[in-house]
């Protein structure tokens, strides 16, 4: 009924249909696939604060801001009087002689008595337990690093493991290091209920 060169043109269309389908698909499964999803996450806080000014310029210890990490499960976050302690009398200006963005946002916070949102970076689900203190204990030889990277280098906090069960696991899941009791295989617990309770 149609030309053959009609004919043609409607097979090359939908070859080239079916071509972009897959390539948007694969794409799209890559982009959204949990685990790419989540690793890299960086959400825009609400004042620009720096660890790479704070803890890696100024070596301003962890715990002295995330003040429970290595006593409890959460590391916990630092109140607006914490940043006080030091922002009573450091309050930087920029070269016009107005004060910073962030430190004028945190004043305002002060006089106001109103705590500061942070906007969450990690988040593990409710059905997963996770404990930093456990972590911390010197004979896990853990460091910050091993799970949250180079935070000291970040002017903003970038999540860089994906925190899915495959990465707990994959740490858990090494040989026990020399020393361990007798009947120890792993380096950490992999029954279910270590982490599901
Ligand atoms: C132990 C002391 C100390 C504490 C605690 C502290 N800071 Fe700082 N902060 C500093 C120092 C030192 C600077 C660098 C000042 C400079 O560069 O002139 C600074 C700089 C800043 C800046 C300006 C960065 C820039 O140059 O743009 C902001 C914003 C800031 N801090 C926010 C905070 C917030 C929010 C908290 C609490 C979560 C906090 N700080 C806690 C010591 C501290
Ligand atoms: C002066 C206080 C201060 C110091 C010192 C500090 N932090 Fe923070 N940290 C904060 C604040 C405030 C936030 C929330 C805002 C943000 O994400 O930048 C935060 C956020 C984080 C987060 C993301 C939390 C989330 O929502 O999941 C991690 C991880 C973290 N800090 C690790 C570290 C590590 C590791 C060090 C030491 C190398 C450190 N911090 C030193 C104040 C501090
Ligand atoms: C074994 C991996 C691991 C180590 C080591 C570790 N963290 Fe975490 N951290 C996590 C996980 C997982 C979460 C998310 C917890 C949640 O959502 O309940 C988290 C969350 C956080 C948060 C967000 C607040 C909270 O407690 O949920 C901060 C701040 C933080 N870590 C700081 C630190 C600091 C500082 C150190 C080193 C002193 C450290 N972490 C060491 C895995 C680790
Ligand atoms: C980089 C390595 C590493 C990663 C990543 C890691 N862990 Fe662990 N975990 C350890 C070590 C080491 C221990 C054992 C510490 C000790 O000897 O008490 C441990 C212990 C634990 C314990 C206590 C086990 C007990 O004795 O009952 C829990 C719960 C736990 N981890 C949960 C998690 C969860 C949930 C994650 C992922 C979100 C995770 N861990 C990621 C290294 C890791
Ligand atoms: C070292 C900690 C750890 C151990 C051990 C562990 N899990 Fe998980 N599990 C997790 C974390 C973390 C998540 C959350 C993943 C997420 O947020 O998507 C999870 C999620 C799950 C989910 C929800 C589906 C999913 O993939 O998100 C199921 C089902 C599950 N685990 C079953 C198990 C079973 C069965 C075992 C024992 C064979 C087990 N887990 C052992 C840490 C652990």
């Amino acid at each position: 009924m149609f030309s053959k060169k009609f004919d043609r043109r409607v097979r090359l269309a939908g070859a080239v249909f079916v071509f972009s389908m897959l390539v948007g698909g694969a794409f799209g499964t890559y982009v959204l696939w949990p685990a790419n999803m989540e690793r890299g996450y960086q959400p825009a806080q609400p004042i620009e604060f720096s660890h790479a000014i704070m803890a890696g310029k100024h070596e301003i210890a962890c715990v002295y801001c995330h003040s429970t990490v290595e006593t409890g499960p959460h590391a916990g976050m630092p109140s607006v009087a914490t940043c006080m302690k030091c922002h009573d009398k450091i309050q930087t200006k920029d070269s016009h002689g107005d004060l910073k963005p962030g430190i004028k946002t945190l004043l305002r916070h002060w006089s106001e008595k109103k705590p500061i949102q942070w906007e969450k970076v990690h988040d593990l689900a409710d059905f997963v337990y996770f404990d930093h203190s456990r972590h911390m204990a010197v004979r896990s030889g853990l460091e910050c690093k091993d799970c949250h990277g180079d935070v000291e280098k970040m002017d903003r906090v970038r999540r860089v493991h994906s925190l899915k069960m495959g990465w707990c696991l994959e740490c858990h899941m090494q040989p026990a290091p020399a020393g361990s009791p007798a009947g120890q295989a792993t380096r950490a617990p992999i029954t279910c209920t270590t982490c599901h309770r």
